[in-house]
């Protein structure tokens, strides 16, 4: 897996005021989208496209569009909600399914409760978003069902990660032989004893939509 952290002081300007605990949720929902739009710059880099021809006012010409079939955004219910319009706005012609998933805040494991994705992915680029990779369960599931339905190339983008989740992401996906990127606005320092990212933001799905 390879791991992109994407240093730019705009990401880590706005990435301090989303883990102020003070940040209100309107704030904190504006701050979400629009580090997901500087973090689709580079997420989206090696996006596949194709030429195409067009005229300016002045000259013939070749442009690019994106290529066939198009790359599927899936947001991980809840948190990753927060994340979609940034990257949308981006790729608005991209397809989304949703992955519904809760960390049992017990044991600490995925479970998956919604699934909207096409049966078929193959040949597809896919976009998965999830704002805290914390253990990494949940995302090293997601990542595993989108290969299973044979997306070929995975792109994670993250706000926040534990050093701990990119580790067991390293194992457990080592046996897929497609690409598997990690684009992150930051790797923190560590887990705390309840599996929250010290010094991390706290719940974002409770701070994007409200404690449930
Ligand atoms: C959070 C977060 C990730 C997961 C990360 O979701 O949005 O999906 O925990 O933890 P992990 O890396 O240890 O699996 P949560 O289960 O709290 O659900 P929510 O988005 O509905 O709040
Ligand atoms: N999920 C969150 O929302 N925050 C964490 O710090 C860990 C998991």
């Amino acid at each position: 897996m390879r791991v992109l952290v994407a240093n730019h002081p705009l990401i880590a300007h706005k990435l301090t005021y989303l883990r102020d605990k003070r940040t209100d949720s309107p704030t904190f929902r504006r701050l979400a989208e629009e580090l997901m739009t500087l973090l689709a710059y580079e997420a989206t880099r090696e996006v596949r496209v194709e030429p195409f021809d067009i005229e300016t006012p002045v000259a013939p010409t070749q442009g690019i569009k994106l290529s066939s079939p198009k790359p599927l955004i899936v947001p991980i219910l809840r948190a990753g909600l927060g994340m979609l319009e940034g990257m949308v706005r981006l790729l608005p012609s991209a397809e989304v399914g949703f992955l519904g998933m809760q960390r049992n805040e017990e044991t600490l494991e995925a479970i998956t409760y919604a699934n909207r994705l096409p049966d078929d992915l193959s040949g597809r680029q896919v976009y998965v978003l999830d704002p805290m990779l914390a253990t990494g369960g949940s995302l090293a599931m997601a990542i595993h069902y989108l290969a299973e339905r044979g997306a070929d190339d995975i792109t994670a983008v993250t706000l926040l990660c534990a050093p701990e989740g990119i580790e067991f992401m390293e194992k457990d996906l080592a046996a897929l032989d497609i690409p598997i990127t990690l684009v992150t606005g930051s790797i923190d320092e560590r887990l705390n004893e309840h599996g929250y990212i010290v010094p991390g933001l706290g719940d974002a799905g409770d701070r994007l939509y409200g404690v449930v």
